[in-house]
C-alpha cells in the first residue's frame, strides 16, 4: 500500500525514515499509534517537527476514510460502530454478558484470582476470532504478548478441535511474542503495527498486561513510576485496537487489600490507569468448580453476573456440563 509510506507525507525524507524504521515505525498508521511525543523522542527531531509530521499523518488517513474526523456528527459515530466486529467468547453466558462478544476498537479488561480462568478465556478467544464471522469469529489471526509464559500451545489444539476447526491451521495463525521484561513487552507493542497489517491480526492479547510492572516496580517508592509506564503500555494498547479495527484483551490480577471491609475484598493490582483506560471490564471469580464473571463499569452493559466453567474446550456454558453428565448417565 504505498499510500502508506512514510515517505510519501511531506517532510519524510530518507533520514527521518531511517531513523522511524528503526525505531519500529513503519507505516503512517504507526505515527498515529504513537504520538508526536514518541515520535520526537525516538528520532530526535523537535517536538514541533514531530508534531506536524503526525498531523499529515492523521488527514491522510481521515482523507483515506480510515479514521473518524477530529469532529465528527453521531450519525458518523454510528456508522465507524458499524464497523465494529465481535469476537464471540464460545460460550452463550460470557457472550449475553459481553453483548454479543469481545469487542474491536475497544480493550477488554479481565481481572481475578489466580486459576479463575483468565488465561483460559484468552486462549479461548484465540481459537474463536480465527472461525468466519457467521460462526461468532473475524476470520483473523492473533498477537498473544505472553508475560507470564503461560500460554500453552497444546491447550490451542485441544479448544480448537472441540470447536471443530483445523489444530494446525489455528496454531500458524497465532504470533506467541514472549516479553521478558516491563520494556519489552511495550516494545512488542510498538512494533506490532506491520506484523498487525501482514498477519491480519484481529485480536492482541497481553496476558498479564500488569504482572511485569509490578514485579519490577515494588514497593511505593516507585508505585508513581509502575503507573506512568503500566498507564502508557496500556494506552497502546487501546490506540492499536483502535487504529487497526482489532480486538484487545488485558489480563490483570487482583491483591488481597485488608482495608477493604464491605464487598469483594480485592482489587484490579493496575489500579486505576487500567480500569479508566479499559472498555470493558469483567471480573472472574472461583466458586467451586464453577467460575462467575461479572461485567464491571461498562459504558452501556448493565452490570450483571454468569456463571461459566473451563473445560478441555476452553471456557464454556455450563450446561454443556450438564448436558454431558446426564449424556454418560443415559448410557450407563
Ligand atoms: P493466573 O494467571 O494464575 O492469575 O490464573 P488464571 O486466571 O489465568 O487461570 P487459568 O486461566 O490458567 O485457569 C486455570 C484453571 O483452568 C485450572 O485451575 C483448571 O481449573 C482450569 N483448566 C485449565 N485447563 C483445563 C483443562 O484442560 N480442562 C479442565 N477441565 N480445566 C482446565
Ligand atoms: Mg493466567
Amino acid at each position: 500500500m504505498d499510500e502508506f509510506r512514510l515517505d510519501s507525507l511531506e517532510g519524510v525524507g530518507p533520514v527521518t525514515t531511517k531513523k522511524l524504521t528503526d525505531a519500529g515505525i513503519h507505516g503512517i498508521m504507526d505515527l498515529l499509534v504513537r504520538g508526536p511525543v514518541d515520535v520526537s523522542e525516538v528520532t530526535g527531531m523537535d517536538r514541533e517537527t514531530a508534531e506536524k509530521i503526525v498531523t499529515k499523518a492523521r488527514h491522510l488517513l481521515m482523507e483515506q476514510g480510515l479514521i473518524t474526523k477530529d469532529f465528527v456528527t453521531a450519525t458518523e459515530l454510528y456508522k465507524r460502530r458499524q464497523d465494529i466486529g465481535k469476537i464471540s467468547t464460545g460460550t452463550n453466558c460470557l457472550d449475553q454478558l459481553l453483548d454479543g462478544g469481545i469487542e474491536t476498537q475497544a480493550l477488554t479488561e479481565v481481572y481475578g484470582e489466580f486459576g479463575s480462568g483468565k488465561t483460559q478465556f484468552c486462549h479461548t478467544a484465540c481459537v474463536m476470532v480465527q472461525k468466519s464471522k457467521e460462526e461468532g469469529g473475524l476470520g483473523g489471526g492473533v498477537l498473544y504478548i505472553d508475560t507470564e509464559n503461560t500460554f500453552r500451545p497444546e491447550r490451542v489444539v485441544s479448544i480448537a478441535k472441540a470447536k471443530g476447526l483445523d489444530p494446525e491451521k489455528v496454531l500458524d495463525n497465532i504470533l506467541v511474542a514472549r516479553a521478558y521484561n516491563s520494556a519489552h513487552q511495550t516494545l512488542i507493542l510498538e512494533e506490532a503495527g506491520k506484523i498487525i497489517e501482514e498477519h491480519n491480526i484481529k485480536l492482541i492479547v497481553a496476558d498479564s498486561a500488569v504482572g511485569l510492572f509490578r514485579s519490577e516496580y515494588l514497593g511505593r517508592g516507585t508505585l508513581s513510576d509502575r503507573q506512568q509506564r503500566l498507564n502508557r503500555f496500556v494506552h497502546l494498547l487501546v490506540r492499536t485496537a483502535e487504529t487497526y479495527n482489532c480486538a484487545a484483551i488485558a489480563t490483570n490480577q487482583v491483591m488481597a487489600s485488608p482495608d477493604v471491609f464491605f464487598g469483594d475484598p480485592t482489587k484490579p493490582i493496575g489500579g486505576n490507569v487500567v480500569a479508566h483506560t479499559s472498555t470493558y471490564r469483567i471480573y472472574f471469580k472461583k466458586s467451586g468448580k464453577k467460575r462467575i464473571a461479572r461485567m464491571v463499569d461498562s459504558p452501556h452493559h448493565p452490570e450483571e453476573e454468569v456463571i461459566f466453567t473451563v473445560t478441555e474446550g476452553g471456557v464454556s456454558d455450563p450446561e454443556d456440563e450438564t448436558k454431558k453428565k446426564k449424556k454418560s448417565e443415559d448410557m450407563e
